[in-house]
């Protein structure tokens, strides 16, 4: 590892480029400035474009019509650092440690965006040229789900037009086992209001004679679930839920991973979920409610005899190809109101959504890519899908009309979304070698 390159590395995970706070709106445009600055030292033509929320960074090479176009998508935002107390060092100031690098952003995503960016500068400096037309498509929202980045593909769909897209924003199975991901999960998510009375109340005075609000949000959550066999019952979840395919459920079992690795990573004292699935099968091919929050009444110490005025349910769905966002919101809304104790009113608020995404890994490029990864790591790719959502993927396909290829570089347990996330510096290395060996790769599938 150069040290200049990990300098580098510092130095971008130092921008508190957090999408959701809007008061770290400035920071994320700093770092969509430091962006913009690199790529041009770097020789290549930068845009920054404003959006009604934070930029998107456009940067191109010399495109010549004799070449196929890649596009290289990442993610320069990152998720809120709370609970702060659990981290060990500072987020914003990045620590090393061993073959670890600790900030949030590590790998989700700026550690491996970076490894696109320092490899794409490296062939420059080394032979002036790049393989193939190259588009880097940068953006400051992927966090919140993109909300402005569709939008903006659909206004700029002839700038963008591209053969194929490449991000590194998933994960290895295991260190040292290259991984060719080619699903994600969809997302939709919603925010549930429910009031009760004007005011909080007495629970001796009143306690009886109205709904209480702390109540009916525990009913409505468990509402959600069969208990039994962890499945969904909402009405009409799974109705275009495609099947896993057979090769997939053996090529999983096959993995270095499973349920044992589960329980270590996650510290359950078991698994639990959809009955009949492995945890591979329930987080990579099946879909899900969660509750992300949930609140109402005291929480300080001792008790308060209260009837709380209100209470609130924050919920997100996973879905496998084909269920439609929009579509699963309206099934969850209907659900929710025929769920809703009397006594109460309800308020739902739509929240960002994605759809799911699947491609055959065996195509061309799928070919190209897996090429590349086997060279850079020197084993045979696994082929996984995976469980998060990067919502802007089907809409390269339903925009420019472009396969993406997932190749990503997270290790299990790097953390991503919690404290002390990291990101391995010798994949840090291996993704910078991984760039070169991929536009190779994808040029010879050209010609
Ligand atoms: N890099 C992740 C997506 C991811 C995580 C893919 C794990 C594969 C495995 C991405 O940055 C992310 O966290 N996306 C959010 C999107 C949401 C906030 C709209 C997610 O999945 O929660
Ligand atoms: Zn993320």
């Amino acid at each position: 590892m150069e040290q200049a390159d990990l300098d580098t590395l510092v130095e971008f995970l130092r921008f508190p480029s957090i999408s959701t706070d809007s008061a770290s709106r400035g920071h994320v445009n700093d770092c969509a400035d430091w962006l913009v600055d690199r790529l041009k030292r770097g020789g290549l033509d930068v845009e920054k474009h404003p959006t009604p929320g934070h930029p998107v960074v456009l940067a191109k090479n010399n495109h010549r019509p004799d070449r196929k176009t890649v596009m290289i998508y990442g993610h320069y935002d990152v998720q809120p650092v709370d609970p702060l107390e659990l981290w060990d060092h500072p987020p914003f100031e990045p620590h090393i440690e061993g073959d670890r690098i600790f900030a949030r952003g590590s790998t989700d995503n700026k550690g491996q965006l970076l490894a696109h960016l320092l490899g794409v500068e490296k062939t420059l400096a080394a032979s002036r040229d790049l393989p193939v037309n190259l588009i880097f498509l940068f953006e400051g929202e992927e966090e919140i789900g993109s909300p402005n980045l569709e939008p903006f593909l659909k206004e700029h769909a002839e700038t963008l037009a591209c053969d194929v897209v490449a991000i590194s924003d998933t994960g290895m199975v295991a260190p040292g086992v290259p991984t060719f991901t080619y699903g994600l999960r969809g997302i939709a998510c919603l925010e549930v209001a429910l009031k009760g009375p004007s005011t909080d109340l007495h629970s001796g005075i009143y306690g009886g004679a109205v709904a209480n609000p702390a109540t009916a949000v525990a009913q409505l959550a468990a509402s959600l679930h069969d208990r039994l066999a962890g499945r969904v019952r909402i009405e009409g979840f799974y109705d275009r839920v495609a099947p896993l395919e057979d090769w997939e459920s053996e090529a999983w079992a096959a993995l270095p991973m499973g349920d044992k690795e589960m329980v270590e990573l996650t510290g359950v004292p078991t698994l639990y979920g959809e009955e009949g699935y492995s945890s591979l099968e329930r987080v990579w091919g099946r879909p899900t409610a969660e509750v992300n929050g949930i609140g109402a009444g005291y929480q300080g110490e001792g008790s308060k005899t209260v009837i709380p005025a209100e209470a609130m349910l924050k919920l997100s769905f996973r879905l496998v190809p084909d269920q439609d966002p929009k579509d699963v919101m309206a099934l969850a809304q209907q659900h929710l109101e025929a769920a809703c104790p009397a006594g109460l009113t309800m308020e739902i608020e739509m929240g960002h959504h994605g759809k799911p995404y699947k491609v055959d890994p065996h195509n061309a490029f799928g070919k190209a890519a897996q090429h590349a990864l086997e060279t850079t790591f020197g084993k045979t790719p696994a082929l996984i899908r995976e469980g998060g959502s990067i919502p802007i993927v089907q809409s390269f396909k339903d925009v420019l009309a472009a396969d993406t290829l997932l190749l990503g570089l997270a290790l299990p347990d790097c953390r991503a979304h919690a404290p002390n996330e990291n990101f391995s510096l010798e994949n840090f290395a291996a993704g910078i070698r991984l760039n070169q060996n991929l536009l190779e790769a994808l040029a010879a599938e050209a010609s």
